[in-house]
C-alpha cells in the first residue's frame, strides 16, 4: 500500500510543552490526564513515574502537581495553591488566553458566550472565569438565553471556524455590541486544512488519535466528507487488512495529542499491506 502523510499532523506546541514539563518533573501527579492519549499517558507513567489523579483531595501535599494542557477551573487552582502544593502549570498559553479574555469581558459588564462543549475540561476551566457563562454549541442554543445587548464571545480552541462563524454572525445581527475573539488555535486549523486536502486525493484515510479526543474526532469528520473509507484508530492494533482491499493510496493524519512514535508504527504497518 502506498502511503501519503498529511502536510501537518500530530503534536501541537501546547502538547509538546506539556510533555516536556512532565518529563522534567518526574514522580509528579497530573490533575486529570495531561493530554488525550492513553498510550502517551502510560509512557509517562512507565518512564517518568508521572501518575494521574482526578481528585484534588487525594493528592499528597509533598507531591508536585502538573496542570494539563486544557487547564483547570479557577477554584481548583486556588485550592491547590492554598494547600501549599507545588504546581507546575502546563495549561496551554492558547487556553489561558480565552480564560483571561472572559474574566476581562465579565468585569467590563459584557454577557460572555463560550462556543464549545460544556463537558470538555477546557470549557469547564474557561467557564470558571465568568460569573454567568453562556455556553453554546450552535445557533439554536443561543435562543435558550436572554442575552444582553453587550456581548462578548470566545471559542473552544479546537472548534471548527465555520461553525464558530455561524454563531458569531447570529450574534452580530441581533445585538448592538459584539466583541468577537478568535481563540481557535492555529495548530487545529493547520491539521484540519491538511487533512481536508489529503482526503480528496486518497482511497482510504487513517486518522490516528484518542477516541475521546475532540480534535481527532473533528479530523475524522472532515476526512469523511471527501473519503468515505475513513477510519479513526488509536494505534496500529486497530488496523484491519480488509479495509485496504483493492485500494492503492492511503492517507494518514493524526490528532494534536498523538505522539510521532504511534504515527510511525502505523506508517510501517500500512506500507507492508
Ligand atoms: Fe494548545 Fe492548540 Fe495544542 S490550544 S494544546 S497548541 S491544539
Amino acid at each position: 500500500m502506498r502511503v501519503k502523510i498529511a502536510e501537518n499532523y500530530g503534536f501541537c506546541f501546547g502538547v509538546k510543552r506539556a510533555i516536556k514539563l512532565a518529563e522534567e518533573n518526574p514522580n509528579s501527579t497530573t490533575l486529570g490526564p495531561l493530554i488525550h492519549n492513553a498510550k502517551e499517558i502510560n509512557r509517562l507513567k512507565e518512564k517518568f513515574n508521572v501518575s494521574v489523579t482526578e481528585d484534588i483531595e487525594s493528592i499528597d501535599k509533598k507531591q508536585n502537581v502538573i496542570i494539563r494542557t486544557h487547564g483547570v477551573p479557577k477554584n481548583d487552582m486556588q485550592s491547590l495553591q492554598d494547600s501549599g502544593i507545588n504546581v507546575t502549570d502546563a495549561t496551554c498559553p492558547f487556553v489561558i488566553k480565552p480564560q483571561e479574555i472572559c474574566a476581562q469581558m465579565d468585569k467590563e459588564g459584557y454577557d460572555v458566550v463560550i462556543f464549545g462543549d460544556i463537558n470538555h475540561p477546557e470549557i469547564k476551566g474557561i467557564m470558571s472565569y465568568v460569573r454567568e457563562p453562556i455556553v453554546v454549541l450552535n445557533c439554536s442554543d443561543l435562543l435558550k438565553y436572554n442575552i444582553k445587548e453587550k456581548v462578548a464571545i470566545v471559542a473552544q480552541t479546537t472548534k471548527r471556524k465555520d461553525e464558530y462563524l455561524k454563531v458569531v454572525n447570529k450574534l452580530i445581527v441581533e445585538h448592538r455590541e459584539v466583541r468577537v475573539f478568535n481563540t481557535i488555535c492555529n495548530a487545529t486549523f493547520d491539521n484540519q486544512d491538511a487533512a481536508l486536502n489529503l482526503s480528496k486525493e486518497v482511497d482510504i484515510m487513517l486518522i490516528i488519535g484518542g477516541k475521546n479526543s475532540s480534535n481527532t474526532t473533528q479530523l475524522y469528520n472532515i476526512c469523511e466528507i471527501n473519503c468515505s473509507n475513513s477510519y479513526l484508530i488509536e494505534d496500529v492494533n486497530d488496523i484491519e487488512d480488509i479495509w485496504f482491499k483493492n485500494l492503492n493510496l492511503c492517507g494518514i493524519t493524526a490528532g494534536a495529542s498523538t505522539p510521532d512514535w504511534i504515527v510511525q508504527e502505523v506508517i510501517n504497518r500500512v506500507q507492508k499491506i
